[in-house]
C-alpha cells in the first residue's frame, strides 16, 4: 500500500504498459504515451488496471435496491415490442443515419461520433437531434437535449439557423458532466447530445478535461446514464494526433456504438461509417454532403468518385474504370497509369494503391501476356485520393497498364472487375451482381468480368449492357485492345 504504480497510456489506442515508449508498440503512433499514476483512480479500492471507478460511474444516480437482483429472462421480455423499440429516423438523411445505427436510433444506447476537428460532427449531431425531435413530436415534455461545452448558445442558435432548424430542441452549454446530468434528468428527453467528451469533466477526478482518465470516466458515467434512464447519448469525440487529448479510440470499448466520419479535406463529401455496434451490423456506411444548409444524402454516390465526364473525342490512354465496394455500397473509381521507358526516375510509383500490388500485376502482365513492360516505369495513380484496397481492382490497374503501354484510350462506358492471380488467370470477386448492377444503372456498355461470372449474370437485366467473360489476361487484351 501507498507504493504509487506508474502506468503508460497512448491516446491513441488505449494500449497501457509499464514503461515509456517514444512510439506507441501497439498503434506505432509516435508521443502519445502518457503518464498516469494508477493510485490517482482506484485509491483504497484496488482493482488494478485502468478500469473504470465506481464512485464516478455511480456518482450522480445511485442503484435502486430493486433491480440489484438477478431477473427471469421471461420477465426480462415481457410485454416487449420489437416494432416501436427503436426510434425510427424517417426522410431519406433519416434513412442514411438510420442505416449506419443498424436500422433506427435504440434507447438507452451510448453512440460516439468520432472524427477530425472541423469534419462536420457538430453539424451532423444538431441535424440528428433535429430529427429526433420531430420523430417524437408528440412526447410530453422536451424530446432532445442538446448540450455543448465547445459554442455558446447563440453560436448553437446561429449554426441552427443556418441549417434551417426549428425542431423542439433543448439546447444547453456546461463542460460539468453533473451538472450536465443533472440537468438533462430532470427534462427526461428522449435524447441526450454532448459535444463534445474533450470538454467536459468530473470534478471528482483529478487531471485536466480532455485527459485519459477525464473522458474515460465522463464516457462511463454517461454509460451509466443512459442504462439507467433510458434515454439515448450521442456524444462527439474529435480525433486529435496531440498527445494530450485522448481521441475516441480509448473510448470505443466502454460505448454501445462508435461511428465515425470521414472525408477528404477539400471535398464536400463525408461518409459516416460503424465500426462498432452493439445493435446492428458494421458494415455499412451512410454518404453524405455538406452544403450550405448542412449536411445531405448524396443522390449518386457511385459516380462520386468519378472526375470527368469524358466525350469521345478526348479519352484518355491509360485511364480504367474500377467497381469497389465498400459495405454494401458499390463506388466507380477512376485508375490512371502512365508507362515510360527511358524514365528519368528511378523506380515506378503510385498513389493509393499498394506498390507491392502494382509491381506484381506489372509481373503479371510481362510474363503472361507478353507485354514488353520491362524497360518502363510504371505511375499509378487512383483518381480523386482513393485508396484502392480491394482485389477486385486488380483487373481495372491492369487494364489502365496495358492501355498506357499500347497507347489505346479504353472505350468510354467500359469498366472492370476481378482478381488477378499470379497465372495470369482473372478470379470471381464477391458480390459481382451488385457491382454489375450500379453499371447498368449508370449506362455503362460493356464490362469486362472474369469467366465464371458470367453465368450468374446470364438472369440478370443488363439492357444494353454487354457482359464479356474472360479467363485470363489475354482474353482481355484480345477483347478490349
Ligand atoms: P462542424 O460541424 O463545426 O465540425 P466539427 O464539429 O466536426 O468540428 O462543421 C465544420 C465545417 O462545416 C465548417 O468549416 C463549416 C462547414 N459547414 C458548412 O459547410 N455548411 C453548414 O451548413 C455548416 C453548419 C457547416
Ligand atoms: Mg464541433
Amino acid at each position: 500500500k501507498g507504493k504509487v504504480k506508474t502506468q503508460w497510456v497512448c491516446c491513441s489506442c488505449g494500449h497501457s504498459t509499464g514503461k515509456w515508449w517514444g512510439q506507441c508498440p501497439e498503434c506505432e503512433m509516435v508521443g502519445t504515451m502518457n503518464e498516469f499514476h494508477e493510485s490517482k483512480l482506484t485509491d483504497s479500492k484496488s482493482r488494478g488496471g485502468l478500469e473504470v471507478s465506481e464512485d464516478a460511474v455511480g456518482l450522480w444516480l445511485p442503484q435502486r435496491p430493486e433491480d440489484l437482483r438477478p431477473v427471469k429472462l421471461e420477465e426480462v421480455n415481457r410485454g416487449f415490442n420489437y416494432q416501436q423499440w427503436r426510434i425510427p429516423l424517417s426522410g431519406s438523411f433519416g434513412n442514411e443515419v438510420s442505416t449506419v445505427l443498424g436500422g433506427g436510433l435504440v434507447p438507452g444506447s451510448l453512440t460516439l461520433v468520432g472524427g477530425d476537428p472541423g469534419i462536420g460532427k457538430s453539424t451532423l449531431l444538431l441535424q440528428i437531434a433535429a430529427m429526433i425531435a420531430n420523430e417524437c413530436s408528440d412526447y410530453e415534455g422536451p424530446p432532445v437535449v442538446y448540450v455543448s461545452g465547445e459554442e455558446s448558445l447563440q453560436q448553437i442558435g446561429i449554426r441552427a439557423d443556418r441549417l434551417g432548424i426549428k425542431s423542439n430542441i433543448y439546447l444547453y452549454s456546461s463542460t460539468d458532466i453533473e451538472d450536465i446530468l443533472t440537468k438533462t434528468h430532470g427534462l427526461s428527453p428522449r435524447a441526450l447530445v454532448v459535444d463534445s467528451i474533450q470538454t467536459v469533466y468530473l470534478k471528482t477526478i483529478i487531471g485536466s478535461a480532455g485527459g485519459i482518465m477525464q473522458v474515460k470516466e465522463c464516457t462511463a458515467a454517461l454509460m451509466r446514464f443512459a442504462k439507467t434512464t433510458n434515454i439515448s447519448v450521442f456524444l462527439i469525440g474529435h480525433v486529435t494526433k496531440s498527445g494530450d487529448i485522448a481521441g475516441p479510440r480509448v473510448l470505443e470499448h466502454i460505448v454501445d456504438v462508435v461511428l465515425y466520419m470521414e472525408g477528404e479535406k477539400y471535398s464536400p463529401y463525408r461518409m459516416l461509417r460503424a465500426v462498432k455496434n452493439r445493435f446492428g451490423s458494421t458494415d455499412e456506411l451512410a454518404v453524405l454532403e455538406m452544403s450550405q444548409s448542412g449536411l445531405q444524402v448524396v443522390s449518386n454516390a457511385s459516380e462520386m468518385f468519378l472526375t470527368q465526364q469524358h466525350s469521345d473525342s478526348n479519352v484518355l490512354a491509360g485511364l480504367a474504370i474500377a467497381v469497389i465496394m465498400d459495405g454494401s455500397r458499390t463506388f466507380l473509381i477512376e485508375i490512371q497509369a502512365l508507362c515510360l521507358t527511358h524514365c528519368p526516375v528511378s523506380s515506378s510509383l503510385s498513389n493509393g494503391i499498394n506498390a507491392n500490388k502494382a509491381n506484381i500485376i506489372k509481373c503479371v502482365l510481362i510474363k503472361q501476356t507478353g507485354l514488353h513492360l520491362q524497360d518502363n516505369a510504371v505511375f499509378l495513380n487512383v483518381v480523386s485520393g482513393m485508396t484502392v484496397t480491394e482485389t477486385a481492382g486488380d483487373l481495372a490497374i491492369a487494364a489502365a497498364i496495358c492501355s498506357s503501354f499500347l497507347e489505346f484510350p479504353i472505350p468510354e462506358g467500359t469498366a472492370f472487375i476481378g482478381e488477378i492471380g499470379l497465372g495470369g488467370e482473372l478470379r470471381m470477386v464477391p458480390r459481382i451482381e451488385k457491382r454489375v448492377n450500379t453499371l447498368v444503372k449508370l449506362g455503362y456498355r460493356m464490362c469486362v468480368v472474369p469467366k465464371q461470372a458470367e453465368k450468374l449474370l446470364e438472369t440478370e437485366g443488363l439492357g444494353k449492357m454487354k457482359v464479356v467473360g474472360c479467363k485470363d489476361l489475354k482474353e482481355v487484351i484480345n477483347a478490349v485492345f
